[in-house]
């Protein structure tokens, strides 16, 4: 096994800010901005803040409980709580973290190479085929193993040195990054627009189950959720902390950025009259669609342009060293291989199982679908089970450190009933559109 003693984060604001770098990333700004385009706008959005609240932290409390409770990545700690027959459940969110990882990497990787377009001479106008272009083929594989290159480098130095303290530098510069652009899209003519898409709501649209499992789903990937990276980020805490204070920051966090991306992304769009295009929205959608926007503003396009760019490349970094770290931390635990090892074994996995969808846009596209959506959805189902049912005393891991906690017998009843009820109706969802159309 594993002899080194298990690393600790320096403290609580290298946790938070580690686990909101985790949330934050191409989630809230590429994945919330398109769903919402194509979910008709506010009414997603307030679905996808009550499934945030309802069922997001939760289950972020279930995940945080179990880490720190176990001091152990996702297979040991379902082996510990449960016994060896629930560690094939660990080994779910480890597959989930490998395929994720792959797909996750290649799209960083065009917001890598997006970033530097607009540095050094802007976007083509015709952003449409210069997107399907590079986004499949020789340049996306580059943009690709360039990202996993500096993940796996980050994982690879450790939790203080690597992961802490990239996310201890990057998390402000992208919150002011993001709130710049906000400012920004407001002095815009014709913002209004813009924001009137994004903000009334039409009620109708939020009886749609198909919107309803989306939100669902979107909820549960922004904050990293059904695969054991929160639980791993909290097997490196110390047991004062006040677990379900945190879950709330993080989740708060992890709203506030998607929701400032929204007003940077639809003022943009409306202001400068691409709203038709917004109707078409798909997996491209903001690749197509604001570098459009950007090309028409000259100069001003090509800086505004760059620090969006470099902003979802920031978030989309700090992300992805969670993902990785989940399958490092399990090779570590459960293998007891050195991390240094772990990690670059499993960055070059991962780099080789990201070329078919850097190839190939629908094999990225099937790819989010099944591990992004699917796998994280079970996972959740498969968590608050755990946590609901299986779990002798999950209160004594939340009380530590929240003794007066009184939210208790709410937050059981919510892991026991309704959450899983939801995440059954999310499945089913899912399923019948993957397989029946
Ligand atoms: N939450 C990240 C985002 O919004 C993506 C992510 C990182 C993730 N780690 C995860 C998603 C674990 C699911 C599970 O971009």
């Amino acid at each position: 096994m594993n002899q080194a003693p298990r690393e600790r984060w320096t403290g609580r604001t290298g946790f938070v800010l580690a686990a909101i770098g985790s949330a934050v990333g191409l989630g809230n700004m590429w994945r919330f901005s398109y769903l919402t385009a194509e979910y008709g706008g506010a009414a997603f959005v307030v679905l996808y803040v009550a499934f945030t609240v309802l069922i997001g932290i939760p289950v972020l409390l279930a995940e945080l409980a179990m880490g720190r409770g176990a001091n152990s990545s996702p297979i040991s700690a379902l082996g510990h709580f449960g016994g060896n027959a629930w560690k094939p459940g660990g080994a779910l969110f480890v597959a989930s973290g490998f395929l994720i990882l792959a797909y996750y990497s290649v799209i960083a990787g065009w917001t890598l190479r997006y970033a530097l377009v607009a540095l050094f001479g802007g976007f083509d106008p015709d952003a449409k085929q210069y997107f399907i272009e590079i986004s499949q083929g020789r340049g996306a594989v580059i943009g690709h193993v360039v990202f996993m290159a500096g993940t796996t480098l980050i994982v690879a130095r450790g939790i203080r040195a690597g992961i802490e303290r990239t996310s201890l530098i990057l998390m402000p510069v992208l919150f002011m990054l993001i709130c710049g652009l906000a400012v920004y899209g407001y002095t815009l003519e014709g913002a209004g627009a813009g924001y009137r898409f994004y903000l009334e709501t039409d009620f109708s649209k939020i009886l749609d189950a198909e919107v309803f499992s989306t939100a669902a789903g979107q909820a549960f990937f922004s904050l990293s959720l059904g695969m054991g990276a929160m639980m791993t980020y909290a097997s490196y805490l110390s047991p004062e902390q006040h677990l379900p204070n945190e879950s709330l920051v993080i989740g708060g966090a992890d709203f506030v950025v998607a929701f400032v991306a929204g007003l940077v992304v639809f003022p943009l769009i409306f202001a400068l009259g691409l709203s038709a295009d917004v109707g078409e929205s798909t997996l491209g959608a903001l690749f197509i669609t604001l570098p459009k926007a950007f090309s028409q503003m000259g100069i001003a396009g090509q800086v505004v342009g760059f620090l969006f760019f470099a902003a979802l490349a920031v978030g989309a970094l700090t992300s992805a060293i969670s993902l990785l770290e989940v399958v490092t931390a399990s090779a570590m635990d459960t293998l007891g291989w050195p991390r240094t090892r772990s990690a670059l074994v499993f960055g070059v996995l991962i780099t080789l199982l990201g070329i078919p969808p850097a190839l190939k846009i629908n094999i990225l596209d099937w790819m989010d679908k099944l591990a992004g959506q699917l796998f994280l959805v079970t996972g959740g189902l498969l968590l608050s089970i755990f946590v609901g049912w299986v779990m002798k005393d999950p209160f004594s891991e939340v009380r530590r450190g929240a003794e007066h906690w009184p939210w208790f017998p709410v937050w059981r009843f919510l892991l026991r009933v309704p959450i899983p009820l939801a995440l059954l109706i999310v499945l089913y969802s899912f399923v019948q559109k993957m397989f029946c159309e």
